[in-house]
């Protein structure tokens, strides 16, 4: 059992070790319904991260890891043939479910090394390697969180107003949060803050889970329409920005929940710092923006809000879930490593070299 220095009020996925199990909140029904599930099966994970009961970069890397450990606990229970090749084959699935978000592709990576290192051992104990490996992502991602709290709290001063979007909190990461861990630890600290929520359409990831999960804390916060957020940092109502990312580049480029960039110009523009708040997991030194896919989802997405047609059924629209932030709009980047300043692309390597 692993304490904290904090409360962990929020968890968005997690092991279940009776069964042997994953278990996670399904966002898509918050925050009218606390439905919890719980499965060993890939094809059913990869559907949830697919669909997005679970979402959100760091959440994504945990979930895929422990998928792969409870399909391998699942394999050695049945006295399975090939468990490597089928583990390889969950891997490949889980691989293919979103392309942006660095953190999946970090997590699958660290279990397919670990099934590498484990050829001399029996099913049983590849399992149990393998379930020690995905806690051991799990526990480092919440123990990063809360390092990134501390190193961003004190960039937050006292009475601030903080701007957030999309959700970067417990629901997106195993617990805590990267942008929410900032928020969260000046809040524990006393600061008084106030934050306003954007509602980040079209799937509200802002008005159904950031709004729950800071009501929840009792830490006051105000929501917005996304198209609001220039004007209501124009008119001074903002003292910071700080949002989570999906992919940090090697040159600094922020990949980040549809609408960041242009949050990002309107603080630039009003001289506000607008802080990006992620663990080193979401940092990739060996891509560039060129190499990044944003993902395009369904556009039913865009033409519906909570499942209920808002416009002609056959109208084009377009569902980019991610855009890209520039560098140069971007004050620092919080990590649990400590908070990155530009030049980012001199900068960022040398955090790996510590
Ligand atoms: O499409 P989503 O909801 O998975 O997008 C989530 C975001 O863009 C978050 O800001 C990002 O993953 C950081 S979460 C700590």
């Amino acid at each position: 059992m692993h304490s904290y220095s904090y409360p962990i009020t929020v968890k968005a996925v997690w092991w279940d070790d009776s069964s042997r199990r994953v278990c996670w909140i399904n966002t898509l029904k918050l925050p009218f319904e606390e439905e919890v599930v719980c499965s060993n099966d890939p094809v059913r994970i990869a559907k949830a991260i697919i669909e997005m009961e679970v979402r959100g970069a760091p959440a994504i890397g945990v979930i895929a890891a422990l998928a792969v450990a409870a399909y391998a606990s699942k394999l050695a229970g049945e006295n399975a043939a090939n468990i490597q090749e089928k583990l390889h084959e969950a891997i490949d699935l889980l691989w293919r479910t979103r392309p942006t978000a660095y953190n999946l592709f970090w997590a699958l990576e660290r279990m397919r090394r670990k099934i590498a290192s484990a050829s001399g051992l029996n099913p049983r104990e590849l399992a149990d390697a393998l379930v020690e490996e995905a806690l051991r992502i799990l526990n480092e991602d919440i123990e990063a969180n809360i390092k990134i709290g501390e190193y961003g709290a004190e960039l937050v001063r006292e009475g601030a107003t903080i701007l957030t979007h999309c959700n970067a909190g417990a629901l997106a990461t195993s617990a805590f949060g990267t942008a929410e861990a900032v928020i969260r630890v000046a809040w524990y600290k006393g600061k008084k803050i106030k934050v306003i929520a954007t509602e980040t359409r079209p799937l509200l990831q802002g008005a159904r889970l950031t709004v729950w999960e800071l009501m929840k804390e009792g830490i006051p916060v105000t929501l917005i329409t996304d198209n609001m957020a220039g004007y209501v940092i124009r008119r001074g109502l903002v003292d910071l920005v700080v949002v989570g990312a999906d992919r940090i580049t090697r040159e600094g480029f922020v990949v980040n929940k549809i609408g960041t960039y242009m949050i990002a110009l309107a603080a630039k523009r009003n001289n506000i710092p607008f802080y990006v708040a992620a663990p080193t997991s979401t940092i990739d030194l060996n891509s560039s923006i060129r190499d990044v896919i944003i993902e395009e989802r369904n556009p039913m997405e865009v033409k519906t809000v909570m499942g209920r047609l808002i416009t002609l059924e056959n109208v084009n629209a377009l569902n980019y879930a991610f855009d890209i932030t520039d560098p140069d709009l971007v004050t620092a980047i919080i990590t649990e490593k400590g908070v990155v300043y530009p030049p980012f692309e001199e900068n960022l390597k040398k955090l790996f070299e510590r």
